[in-house]
């Protein structure tokens, strides 16, 4: 049964394509015959003798060159008869060309004929152009048609990546206290990275943090802090800026990877000091933990602050309340980020006047904030990139 089906297909697209051919064949047939007499037409104009000759291929000619334009079935088709009846080097121009060489008596009833023949076949033409680019039109629209009742296609749908929501979390709070954005790059001098922020050459501090060395002078950035340096230097105060961006150290274990996020915090204006580090900080930490956490300052030591700080979030699962709870372990506070107030030496070293301007600074891992807030017991699962922990976000 399939094979009949096959073939009776078959038959019918045979004889689909042999009306084709048939068509085509008519045309030729017919524009052949068509050119055909035009040149008689001419040949009987050359001698001037045969006048009567000229008028009656003329008229043959006009006949069979509309049946082809009728028999056209393309727009290409169509212009390639135009070219051939009327283009510059037709037969009838040929002919139209010739008329002031005939006997005087001759010309208008000659060039009457070649003008009537024109015509005549121009207003064929335009008809069948009419017809033509209808039934394109006509197919186009069908072969291009939307069946909207088709099943869509399943697109899989993406999701923000946990770091990037609390990155876009906090950044959001910052700039709706009217915070800039400020970035810097992740390969960095070792000025901005290091000396400009209080630790020169040589200070032991250099070594707390595991730095990726690139060449004399350059390594990947082993914090945001530099951004404060570049910032301070681009602009007079006040500032006002958060610096997210990727930050790089030699570590790796459950709550180190070597490449983590940062972001950076810093103001500078006069009259700042540590209340206002830590009002700023405890509306941070409720907009992104929610509006019953409390957070805690704890004296630490970064070379660029003085005084240094780190602040603690109270546990926003337990509250301090569990002594099992996993995001806490029972301590109700959780390390959240290091802070202070910049050092006047600092300021110095960007042309600020600490006398008059006082600043605070702070850098968060916005990975490990990722990390408390959902749950995630290892840091390297954010960054290995496997749907199957992606897709939960
Ligand atoms: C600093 O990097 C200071 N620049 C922060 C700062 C800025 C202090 C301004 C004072 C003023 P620290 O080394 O503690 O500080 O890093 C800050 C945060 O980055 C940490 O709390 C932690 O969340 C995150 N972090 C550090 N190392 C890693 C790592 N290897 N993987 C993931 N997160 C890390």
């Amino acid at each position: 049964m399939d094979d009949l089906n096959r073939i009776a297909r078959d038959a019918e697209e045979a004889s689909r394509l042999r009306d084709e051919a048939q068509k085509a064949y008519d045309l030729v047939e017919e524009a052949q015959r068509a050119l055909r007499y035009f040149e008689d037409a001419q040949e009987a104009l050359r001698s001037a003798e045969e006048p009567q000759r000229a008028l009656n291929s003329i008229e043959a000619a006009t006949d069979y060159a509309r049946s082809s334009i009728e028999t056209a079935q393309t727009l290409a088709e169509l212009e390639q008869l135009r070219v051939e009846y009327l283009g510059r080097s037709a037969e009838l121009t040929e002919i139209k060309k010739s008329i002031r060489e005939l006997p005087v008596e001759l010309r208008p009833q000659i060039g009457g004929a070649a003008n009537r023949a024109s015509q005549e076949i121009e207003t064929a033409r335009k008809a069948r152009e009419v017809e033509l680019t209808a039934a394109e039109r006509e197919e186009r629209l069908g072969s291009e048609a939307v069946d909207v009742t088709l099943p869509g296609l399943p697109y899989p749908r993406g999701s923000l990546h946990p770091s990037l929501r609390v990155i876009d979390e906090v950044v959001d709070f910052f700039v709706g206290l009217g915070y800039r954005v400020a970035e810097g790059p992740e390969v960095e001098t070792d000025y901005y990275n290091f000396t400009a922020l209080n630790i020169p050459p040589g200070h032991p501090a250099r070594g707390m943090q595991d730095t990726f060395f690139i060449d004399e002078g350059l390594v990947l950035r082993t914090h945001t802090s530099p951004v404060q340096i570049r910032t301070m230097l681009s602009q007079e105060p006040p500032v006002y800026v958060v610096c997210p961006g990727r930050t790089y150290r030699r570590d790796s274990d459950p709550t180190h990877t070597p490449m983590f996020n940062q972001i950076e915090g810093l103001a500078v204006d006069k009259g700042l000091n540590l209340g206002h580090l830590k009002g700023t900080l405890a509306a941070m930490a409720r907009h992104v933990f929610g509006e019953d956490v409390r957070v805690r300052l704890r004296p630490s030591y970064f070379q660029f602050v003085e005084p240094g700080v780190e602040l603690d979030v109270s546990c926003f699962v337990c509250g301090g309340s569990d002594p099992n709870c996993k995001v806490c372990r029972g301590a109700g506070w959780i390390e959240m980020l290091g802070a202070g107030m910049v050092d006047p030496a600092v300021l110095t070293e960007v042309g600020y006047d600490p006398e008059e301007y006082t600043g605070f600074a702070f850098g968060m891992g916005p990975d490990r904030m990722a990390m408390v807030k959902y749950g995630v017991p290892d840091l390297r699962l954010f960054f290995e990139g496997d749907l199957r922990f992606l897709q939960q976000f």
